[in-house]
């Protein structure tokens, strides 16, 4: 597949090189849900898109599934932990605000002397990840980087409310970021809207999510679409020409409707809410590793990440895929 990223400094350049997730093994139904609360298949389906979701052990933490999807990117792109000298984890559930995850994910992967950040974005946290990484690579302050998206949303999630639970779901997606002679990876475009802030929220230590899904749906169906386009202009490339689109994994109108506007040709759009549920700043970077796995992307071919949700924050750009 022949296309080109623009390059920021004449040579240099970084490109996602391995990808790998990581679920919990317990599954949880619409029907094991129907259960309990008060809703039904048939809605969560149509209005959410979700079938099941991945929910984790009581014991298992997000630095847990974080390491487990980078040890998956770790093999998967031949490189020893040793080389690896960063290592970013986005998330909004880590359980302990220190030490911050990333470095634990170092330490569990023996991983000496990396730089080591969470950045929490919410539901764009990876893009905002990739894009850190990226610039860091860029400006000669690392080679080899670790971006990952984890989440244990379960943690904050009210099991009896049946407008949030059932719709998050737990997991982690890595990838492996080197440093190339050529670009691999377009400008972000990247952005939020503190003022709506509140519509997506946790209200306290020990509180659990809470949002305003209508608004939340509007400004994603409204706004984002010319965000999204934006980042393929950026990276000099039409949408017609993507050969994938994955954008977080809100709920599966949201992903059609803000697909359909984008003017895709025969791209691949991602829709693992269907299995996995949302799972905010994980959810692009397991369905990237997912589709990449079942070789639905051709190596090297144009794939937009667009991530969008709680702040209200946005970030998305041009990958070419590993
Ligand atoms: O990562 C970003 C995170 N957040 C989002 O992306 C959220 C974006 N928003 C959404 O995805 C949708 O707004 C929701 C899925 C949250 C809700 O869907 P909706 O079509 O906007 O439903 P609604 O809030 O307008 O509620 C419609 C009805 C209400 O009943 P009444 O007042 O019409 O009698 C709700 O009480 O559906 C009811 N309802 C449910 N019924 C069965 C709400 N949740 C459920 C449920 N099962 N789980």
């Amino acid at each position: 597949m022949s296309f080109s990223l623009p390059t920021i400094l004449p040579g240099r350049g970084a490109r996602v090189v391995a990808l790998g997730h990581y679920q919990p093994s317990r599954i949880v139904t619409n029907a094991e849900l129907s259960s309990r609360i008060d809703t039904t298949d048939e809605w969560i389906r149509s209005r959410v898109g979700v079938r099941t979701r991945h929910i984790a052990a009581p014991e298992e933490s997000v630095t847990d599934m974080a390491t487990a999807a980078a040890v998956k990117a770790l093999e998967a792109s031949g490189l020893a932990a040793s080389a690896i000298d960063l290592v970013t984890v986005a998330t909004c559930t880590p359980v302990i605000p220190l030490p911050n995850v990333a470095t634990q994910v170092a330490a569990a992967l023996h991983i000496n002397a990396p730089a080591a950040y969470d950045i929490n974005t919410a539901c764009s946290g990876f893009s905002y990840a990739l894009a850190t990484a990226h610039h860091a690579i860029l400006a000669g302050s690392a080679r080899h980087a670790l971006v990952i998206g984890a989440e244990k949303l379960s943690d904050w999630t009210d099991w009896n409310d049946r407008t949030t639970c059932v719709i998050f779901g737990d997991g982690a997606g890595a990838a492996v970021v080197s440093a190339s002679d050529t670009e691999g990876i377009g400008p972000v475009v990247w952005g939020s809207d503190g003022v709506q802030g509140s519509t997506l929220r946790v209200e306290s230590r020990d509180g659990k999510i809470q949002q305003d899904g209508q608004k939340v749906f509007r400004w994603a169906t409204s706004s984002l679409a010319p965000i999204a386009m934006s980042a393929c202009k950026q990276a000099g490339i039409e949408p017609a020409e993507l050969a994938a689109f994955i954008p977080h994994q809100a709920n599966v109108r949201i992903v059609d409707l803000i697909a359909g506007k984008l003017g895709l040709g025969a791209a691949v759009v991602a829709r693992d809410i269907i299995e996995s549920g949302n799972t905010s700043s994980a959810s692009i970077p397991m369905a990237l590793s997912k589709l990449t796995e079942q070789r639905q992307i051709p190596s090297g071919a144009p794939v937009l990440l667009f991530g969008f949700g709680g702040g209200l924050t946005y970030a998305g750009q041009v990958i070419a895929s590993p």
